[in-house]
C-alpha cells in the first residue's frame, strides 16, 4: 500500500482522511470539517491555526508517526516563532504540509468553535460561535483600465477567499474603506457580522493589515433595579469584566408598573426613562472597557435580556399597553438592530444589538433568557425554575413542554419595605439562626465569615457594623422564627409572654421580634416587624401562586425539582424558602441554585449565533399563562398566605423539620389563652 496517499488523523475529533504529500494541514482539516481557526487564510501572519504534531506509535488509530512526517519548519514559521515565540512542538497548520502518515492534535485554543464550562453549578459548556468574526483579505488593487470601485473588490476578495456573500456595508464604514485599504497595502481585516435570520454579512469595522486587537461583546442583563453586564471575549468566550450599576430609571418609580404609570401620568415620561436608562448603558459600556483596558470600540456585540417594561423603554416604546390588559407587547419577536439605534455611543459605532424574544406581556426577553440558559425542554424530570427578582419569573416544564409565567413579588425579597432592610452590602445580616429553646438570634453579616457568637465576629464587623437585613437575611429570620416558634402559620408574631422571650417587643398594637440593639451606641436597632412579615407574605404568596397556577395547567400537584436562578435565588437557603412556603415542597436536595441564569442565557446568546434560533423556537413553543386576569390566582394567593400554605402539605418539609403549631391570635387580649384555645379548635 505504498502507493496510497499518507494519512492523516486529527484529535480530539478522529476525523481522519488521506491527502497527497504537500498538502498544508489546514486544507486538510477544512477538507474533513476539523475545527481548525484561521484568520488569515492560511498566510501565515494570524498564528490562529496552530497545531501539535504526534510522534511515534499511535495504536489506537493504527499509525507510526515519523519524526519528519510534516514538511520543515519554514521560514514563514521561524519569522512567527522570532516575533511572538510559538510554544515548543507547536507548527503553523496552513505552513506545515504532509509528507507521511501523521497524527495532529488541534489544541483548544485554535479551535473556532471552542467549547467554554460556565461556572455554574450546572455546568453547560457554551460553543464558540459568534455573530461577529474576523477575516483577514487580500483585495485587488485598482486598475484604470477595469473600473472598479474598492468595496466592490473588497466584496469579490471576501466571496473568494472566504465564500461570504450578501455582503452590505453602511457610509460611516465606505468613510474608512479607502484608507485602510492603502494603509494596509491591499491587505485588510475586517469584522463581519453575519444575520442569524438572513443571509447578509455586514461589515462591522475594517482595519489595515491583520487586526489582532481582539473582538469582544455585551451581555447585558437588563434589570428594573439593577443592569448588569458583561464583557466578553469573542474569540475566546472569556469574561474580560462583569460591572453592574443601579437602573436610573429607579427615580421614576421602584417597581414596573410605577414605572408604567409615570409614563401614563406624564406626558413624555417614557423618553425621559428611556434616555436615562441609554445614558446608563454608555457609561456602563465606558466603565466596563475601561476596567478591563480594552478600546470600547472593539466592542462589536452587544445581547440585551429584559423583562417586557424595560424591553419597551429600552426600545423607547411606550410602555403603556403593558399596564392593561390584554397587556399587547409592540413586538414579541426578537430584534436586531444597529447599536446606534438605541444611542450606544460609547461602543462601536456600527455594532449590532441582539434582544432576545419576549415570552408575553408579562414574561420577558429575561425568563427567554433563563429558559436558554437552563433547557426546562430538554428536562426528563419536571422542573420549576423561579428567577427571584421584583417582579418572578417562573418556568415549568420538562421535554414535553414548558410553561411560563410572571409575578408581581414586588421588592420584599431585595429587602426594600423591610423595616431594617437593605441591599446585600457588608455589614448586611445575610443568614441567621435562632435557638427554638432560647430562642436567641445568631447570624453572619456579609463581609465576614464568622457567626455572630463565634470569637472574633465583633471585631471582624467592628468596621462596617451590623447595618441591617438583605434579601436572604430575611427570608432566614422570617422561617427561623417560625421554627422556633415565635411565628405563628398566620404570620403573627407572639408577644413576650405568649413566646417567653423578651425579644418579642411590643411595637405599636403588633409585635416584633428584636435581632439586634445597636442603639446605646448610636446604631441600629435591627428588628423584624409584624409589617416585614406581611411583606414577606405577599412576595411569597405571589411567587407560590404563580408556579401553582403553572402546576394546574400542566394537571400535576408536585414538581420533580426546583431551581432558584437569579443572583438573589442563589444566596437563598432552599430549607428556609420552604419553610416560608415560597416554592412547593420537594425534597430539600432536588433545591438547586442556578445562580444568574438571565445573565448566562444573554453571554450563551451572544457567543454562539445558532443559540439565537434556538431560543427563538424554544420561545414560540412555551405555553404563555397570564398570572393577572386568572381567577384562580388570587385562591392560590390566598391560601400561601400562611406559612407555610394554608391548604397544601407539605410533606417531604415534614420530615425534616416539625413546625411548632402555636397561634397568637388573640383577637386583642393577651393572647397565651387564645393561642391554647386555637389549638384545641383545630384538634
Ligand atoms: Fe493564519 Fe496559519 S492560518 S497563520
Amino acid at each position: 500500500m505504498t502507493d496510497q496517499n499518507p494519512l492523516v488523523v486529527f484529535t480530539p475529533s478522529g476525523k481522519r482522511g488521506r491527502f497527497p504529500v504537500g498538502t498544508p494541514i489546514l486544507t486538510a482539516a477544512r477538507q474533513l470539517g476539523v475545527d481548525l481557526d484561521s484568520v488569515c487564510g492560511g498566510r501565515g501572519i494570524c498564528s490562529k491555526c496552530q497545531i501539535t504534531p504526534g510522534v511515534g506509535e499511535f495504536p489506537k488509530h493504527g499509525v507510526t508517526v515519523a519524526a519528519d512526517a510534516l514538511s520543515e519548519w519554514n521560514a514563514v514559521e521561524e519569522r512567527y516563532d522570532q516575533k511572538r515565540g510559538l510554544k515548543p512542538g507547536r507548527r503553523l497548520g496552513c505552513q506545515a504540509t504532509v509528507q507521511s502518515d501523521v497524527v495532529i492534535d488541534v489544541p483548544p485554543e485554535s479551535q473556532v468553535h471552542k467549547q467554554v464550562v460556565r461556572k455554574a453549578a450546572s455546568a453547560r459548556a457554551i460553543v464558540m460561535d459568534p455573530a461577529t468574526r474576523l477575516f483577514f483579505v487580500e483585495v485587488d488593487e485598482p486598475d484604470m483600465h477595469t473600473p472598479t470601485g474598492d468595496f466592490e473588490r473588497l466584496e469579490r476578495a471576501l466571496r473568494e477567499q472566504w465564500e461570504v456573500d450578501g455582503l452590505r456595508a453602511d457610509l460611516t464604514l465606505l468613510t474608512k474603506l479607502q484608507k485602510a485599504l492603502r494603509k494596509g497595502d491591499w491587505k485588510v481585516t475586517v469584522a463581519l457580522h453575519r444575520d442569524h435570520q438572513a443571509s447578509k454579512s455586514t461589515i462591522i469595522d475594517i482595519w489595515p493589515g491583520l487586526h489582532e486587537a481582539g473582538l469582544y461583546g455585551l451581555a447585558i442583563d437588563l434589570g428594573s433595579t439593577t443592569v448588569a453586564a458583561h464583557l466578553t471575549d469573542l474569540e475566546t468566550g472569556e469574561v474580560k469584566a462583569s460591572s453592574g450599576i443601579m437602573n436610573p430609571q429607579i427615580r421614576f418609580g421602584e417597581d414596573l408598573m410605577s414605572r408604567v404609570s409615570y409614563a401614563m401620568m406624564n406626558p413624555g415620561g417614557e423618553v425621559e426613562m428611556t434616555r436615562a436608562v441609554r445614558e446608563a448603558l454608555n457609561t456602563l459600556a465606558e466603565e466596563i472597557a475601561k476596567e478591563a483596558g480594552i478600546d470600547a470600540a472593539l466592542i462589536v456585540e452587544t445581547v440585551f435580556v429584559c423583562n417586557p417594561v424595560m424591553h419597551h423603554l429600552l426600545l423607547g416604546i411606550d410602555p403603556v399597553e403593558l399596564g392593561q390588559a390584554p397587556f399587547a407587547l409592540a413586538t414579541s419577536e426578537s430584534l436586531s438592530l444597529g447599536a446606534r439605534e438605541l444611542e450606544l455611543t460609547a461602543i462601536n459605532p456600527r455594532a449590532q444589538v441582539y434582544v432576545l424574544p419576549c415570552i408575553a406581556g408579562h414574561v420577558g426577553a429575561d425568563a427567554a433568557a433563563v429558559a436558554l440558559s437552563e433547557e426546562p425542554g430538554k428536562s426528563e424530570d419536571l422542573a420549576l425554575i423561579v428567577d427571584v427578582g421584583t417582579n418572578a419569573e417562573i418556568l415549568l416544564g420538562d421535554k414535553t413542554r414548558v410553561l411560563a409565567c410572571s409575578s408581581p413579588t414586588g421588592p420584599a425579597f431585595e429587602g426594600a419595605q423591610i423595616s431594617s432592610g437593605q441591599r446585600a452590602a457588608p455589614g448586611a445580616i445575610e443568614a441567621i439562626r435562632i435557638d427554638p429553646e432560647t430562642k436567641e438570634p445568631r447570624f453572619r453579616v456579609i463581609g465576614c465569615e464568622k457567626w455572630s457568637d463565634e470569637d472574633g465576629f465583633w471585631d471582624e464587623t467592628a468596621a462596617t457594623g451590623i447595618t441591617g437585613i438583605c434579601g436572604s437575611g430575611i427570608i432566614e429570620a422570617v422561617a427561623e422564627m417560625r421554627i422556633a416558634g415565635l411565628l405563628d402559620p398566620k404570620g403573627l408574631i407572639g408577644s413576650a409572654a405568649q413566646t417567653g422571650t423578651d425579644r418579642c417587643v411590643p411595637e405599636g398594637r403588633t409585635h416584633a421580634y428584636l435581632i439586634h440593639d445597636a442603639s446605646a451606641e448610636g446604631g441600629p436597632r435591627i428588628t423584624v416587624t409584624q409589617g416585614d412579615i406581611r411583606a414577606i407574605q405577599l412576595a411569597k404568596s405571589a411567587l407560590y401562586a404563580g408556579a401553582r397556577l403553572l402546576m394546574d395547567e400542566r394537571g400535576v400537584e408536585k414538581v420533580d425539582r426546583v431551581v432558584l436562578a437569579g443572583a438573589f435565588g442563589a444566596h437563598i437557603s432552599p430549607l428556609h424558602a420552604m419553610v416560608l412556603g415560597m416554592i412547593p415542597d420537594v425534597p430539600l436536595d432536588k433545591v438547586t441554585s442556578a445562580g444568574n441564569a438571565a445573565g448566562t442565557g444573554a453571554r450563551i446568546a451572544l457567543c454562539n449565533v445558532g443559540a439565537r434560533k434556538e431560543i427563538e423556537r424554544v420561545v414560540r413553543e412555551i405555553t404563555k399563562v397570564e398570572t393577572a386576569i386568572e381567577p384562580k390566582f388570587q385562591e392560590h394567593f390566598v391560601n400561601a398566605n400562611a406559612i407555610p400554605h394554608a391548604t397544601d402539605p407539605f410533606p417531604e418539609l415534614g420530615k425534616i423539620t416539625t413546625l411548632p403549631d402555636v397561634s397568637f391570635n388573640t383577637g386583642g387580649d393577651d393572647g397565651a389563652e387564645g393561642g391554647r384555645r386555637r389549638r384545641r379548635r383545630r384538634a
